[in-house]
This record gives C-alpha cells, sequence and structure tokens, in this order.
C-alpha cells in the first residue's frame, strides 16, 4: 500500500477529456521499455532493484554508518549530481530546520563539498574542520570528476595532517566504482573502507545506492524505511500496467501532453522549506534525462509561499510556458499556535484557532485557484507527511514517471552528452594536457 496520491484535476481545463484513453497504448510501450529493460540506454536500468537492496550490505552502510557518527562531529560528503543531490535531498528534507548542539537529529552535522570550485567555500570549510572532529565520505562514480577531486585532495590533506595517517585512512570512506578510475586506484592504495557504485546505476538515479544510503545513514536517518517505501511504490507501479491505477504513468503523460501544447517548463513548488533540495534532486533528475536533442520540459523549483512575493508575479501574469506540480504535505509534524493578542493591532485574532499548517495548506488552494485562472495548469502529488518511508516511495515514483517520460520523447533517460561541452573548453583554458588540442567552442 502507497501513501503518495496524485491529483490532476487542476489540469483538467488544460488536457483532453479522454487523453488517457487516446495515449494508452504510446504511454505501455513506453513503461514496458522499462520494465523489460529493452528500451534506449537499458545497460543503466540497476537502479529499478535498489529497492530490494539485501540485508548484507544495508548492515554494512548501517556499521560504518554508526563509526562515523561515533568519531565524529562534522561529516563532510564530497560528490557533485548525482553523487550529491540524493542524499542531500533526504537528509534536510528529514532533520530539523535548526540544528544547534543538542538537536537529536542533526548529529553529525552533515556538510557538502565538492559540489562547486568556489575558494571561499573551500576555505570556510576549513575554518570549521579545524576546530570539529570529522570524517569524509568522498563518492564519485567516474572518480575523475575535477569538482570533487580537487575537494578531497585538500580536505584528505588536512585530515592526515590533523589526525596523522593511519587515523585519516579510518576517517574516509570512499564510494566510488568496483574497478576503475582514481578514486577507486587511492581508496584500494589508502585502504579506505570503500562501497560500490554498480555499472548499471547512473549518477541521477542512484539515491537509493550507497551514493545516498551511507549518508543519510550518517545523518541518523532510517534507511530500511526509505527503501521499504521505494520498495511500495515499486509494487504499485509494476503491478499496474495500464494508467488508471498508475500515478507515475498518469503523471508522465500528463507532462507529455502539456510540452507537447506549449508548457514547456514545470515549475516543481513545494510549501515546506525542508523539500528545497528535493526539488534540487528532482531537477538534475529531469533536466539531465529529458534535456537532449533539443527536447524536453525545462524543470524549475520554486518554495512558496517564499517565492510566491518574488516569482509569483510572472507565474501569474507572466510568458504563459508554464505548468505546476506541488509536493504537498498533508501534516505537519509539530504545532505552534497562534497566540490571541488582546490589542489585535495586526488584525490576527482571525486566525487565532487556526493551526499554521492549515494556514499554508489554504495558502495551497488559494494559489493553485489564482494560476489555473491564470492559464497555468496545475498537479498536485500529496504525500501524507515528511518521512523516510514517504521520501522512498517519492523518490522512485519520479525515477519511473521520469524514465517513462523520455522514452515517450524517444529519448534515451541514461546518458548525458550535454554536460561534456563546458568541461572540454575549462580543460583546454586551464592547460590540462590531453586537451590542449581541442577548438574552444563559443
Ligand atoms: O547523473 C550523473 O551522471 C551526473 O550528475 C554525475 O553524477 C556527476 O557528474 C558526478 O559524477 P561522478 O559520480 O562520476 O563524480
Amino acid at each position: 500500500m502507497t501513501h503518495i496520491h496524485f491529483q490532476y484535476d487542476g489540469a483538467n481545463r488544460f488536457i483532453p477529456a479522454n487523453l488517457f484513453i487516446e495515449e494508452k497504448e504510446k504511454v505501455r510501450t513506453a513503461f514496458q521499455k522499462v520494465i523489460e529493460r529493452n528500451g534506449a540506454g537499458n545497460d543503466f536500468l540497476g537502479w529499478l532493484d535498489l529497492p530490494e537492496t539485501g540485508t548484507e550490505q544495508l548492515s554494512a552502510i548501517e556499521k560504518t554508518a554508526a563509526r562515523l557518527r561515533e568519531q565524529s562531529e562534522v561529516v563532510v560528503v564530497i560528490g557533485i549530481g548525482g553523487s550529491y543531490l540524493g542524499a542531500r535531498a533526504v537528509i534536510e528534507a528529514l532533520k530539523p530546520h535548526f540544528c544547534l548542539e543538542d538537536a537529536k537529529l542533526g548529529k553529525p552535522t552533515i556538510l557538502f563539498a565538492g559540489n562547486n570550485i568556489s575558494e571561499d567555500y573551500l576555505f570556510d570549510l576549513k575554518e570549521v574542520l579545524d576546530k570539529k572532529s570529522y570524517s569524509i565520505i568522498v563518492i564519485s562514480k567516474s572518480g575523475t570528476t575535477t569538482e570533487p577531486a580537487i575537494a578531497f585532495r585538500i580536505f584528505k590533506e588536512h585530515c592526515e595532517k590533523k589526525y596523522g595517517k593511519e587515523e585519516a585512512q579510518k576517517r574516509i570512506v570512499a564510494v566510488t566504482d568496483k574497478a576503475k578510475g582514481a578514486l577507486k586506484q587511492l581508496a584500494t592504495q589508502e585502504g579506505y573502507d570503500t562501497f560500490v557504485i554498480e555499472d548499471s546505476v547512473g549518477g541521477r538515479y542512484s539515491v537509493l545506492s550507497p551514493v545516498g544510503l551511507l549518508p543519510i545513514a550518517v545523518a541518523g536517518h532510517d534507511i530500511r524505511a526509505l527503501l521499504k517505501g521505494a520498495e511500495q511504490m515499486k509494487e504499485q507501479l509494476f503491478s499496474n500496467t495500464n494508467m488508471e491505477n498508475n500515478i507515475a504513468l498518469q503523471y508522465a503523460i500528463i507532462r507529455n501532453y502539456l510540452y507537447n501544447n506549449g508548457k514547456k517548463v514545470e515549475l516543481m513548488v513545494a510549501y515546506e522549506p525542508r523539500l528545497f533540495y528535493f526539488i534540487e534532486w528532482y531537477k538534475q533528475l529531469f533536466g539531465e534525462s529529458e534535456g537532449k536533442e533539443n527536447k524536453g520540459i525545462f524543470p524549475a523549483g520554486c518554495i512558496f509561499s517564499t517565492d510566491l512575493h518574488s516569482l509569483g508575479q510572472f507565474v501569474q501574469e507572466g510568458e504563459r510556458v508554464l505548468f505546476e506540480t506541488v509536493i504537498s504535505v498533508e501534516k505537519s509534524n509539530h504545532t505552534v499556535a497562534i497566540p490571541w493578542d488582546e490589542q489585535n493591532i495586526d488584525k490576527l485574532n482571525y486566525l487565532q484557532d487556526k493551526p499554521i499548517h492549515e494556514i499554508n495548506l489554504t495558502a495551497e488552494t488559494g494559489t493553485r485557484m489564482a494560476h489555473i485562472d491564470g492559464g497555468v495548469p496545475n498537479l498536485r502529488i500529496v504525500i501524507p507527511s515528511i518521512t523516510e518511508e514517504n521520501l522512498g516511495e517519492l523518490i522512485y515514483f519520479f525515477e519511473i514517471s521520469c524514465a517513462v517520460g523520455c522514452y515517450l520523447l524517444q529519448i534515451n533517460p541514461f546518458n548525458q552528452p550535454g554536460v561534456e561541452a563546458y568541461k572540454k573548453n575549462m580543460f583546454r583554458l586551464l592547460g590540462k594536457e590531453q586537451f590542449q588540442k581541442n577548438t574552444l567552442t563559443y
């Protein structure tokens, strides 16, 4: 039994009433390519099986996580793209907003590095690590990505200077390819604990592999519940190959229809700021999977009501290229009362009996009505609350929808040829040897 609901009545005005009937065969064919593993890029479908990760692997991850938690005030997770965003999405969604010293979760503090090339970022992190006990998880499937490689070189040296080489070796864990790449070579040479990223699991589909599970477990979250949620969603989707009961297919075909009818941008919205990085993960998953061959929906993100006071104007009245998908959370985890005020100068006493979450949901309803009226189709993905299990369901739902959506566009969901272009220019400009014969593109 899954907990997520998909509601598309806010798009009814923009799609034909018989869309599901008309597109039934098209979407079924796309889904069969995923299930039967015979579509483009089918070497990279190992993520389909990640919800069934065995106990032995999970126990190994939990054991290493417990050791890192025990020995560290801070754990630095080094990685970029698919080797970064999934872990951050789940950790930020589950931790309290403000983790000060006594917060139960949020200890150790997880800090991220290797996801940019900012010198000041690296400097500031070094300053923190001078004063805190720490460990490092370095994640790179290829083992050769520049941003994490730079960060790892810096913090490996820092760790060895601070703790000595022998102790540093116990404080560094690598997640990488089983055989190839500089990181694998380094990990073997230095004797680091290592977890493997399977060849068949691409970066942006790797959150349910050790890439995501190890940092998430180190942050103190229940990785078995996360996988349980994903497994429930898998069962639900795989046992319903027709659209009536398959929310991933419904979402995929509506997105596809809207895209083909001028809605080129999907605005993924949450009314919970803790989902900011979940939306970042969604942006990578869909952007890097669909955005090829001059096709694809541009995946954008907003946190409302915050961004209603900035981008809200554009959403309501700007170029009509948007549709909106809201991840709506039914229940908050805590309650905070709005106090009665005798003077009522701010005129807020009318809200005194209302739970704040209800006010938030009412903001969602009011916004939804206004945006639909303004020509923005509205889709809703409703989850009961933010828990490991529900996030696991959500992750698997988006992954399946994304793969199916790419096949609907006749695109390989699992490659990313476009990300190489900037690298070639950068390496040429930096003087990296084998790139000197390249012509700069502009
Ligand atoms: O989804 C992808 O494949 C990319 O975003 C990669 O995850 C990212 O470029 C990092 O690559 P690597 O893990 O090889 O360092």
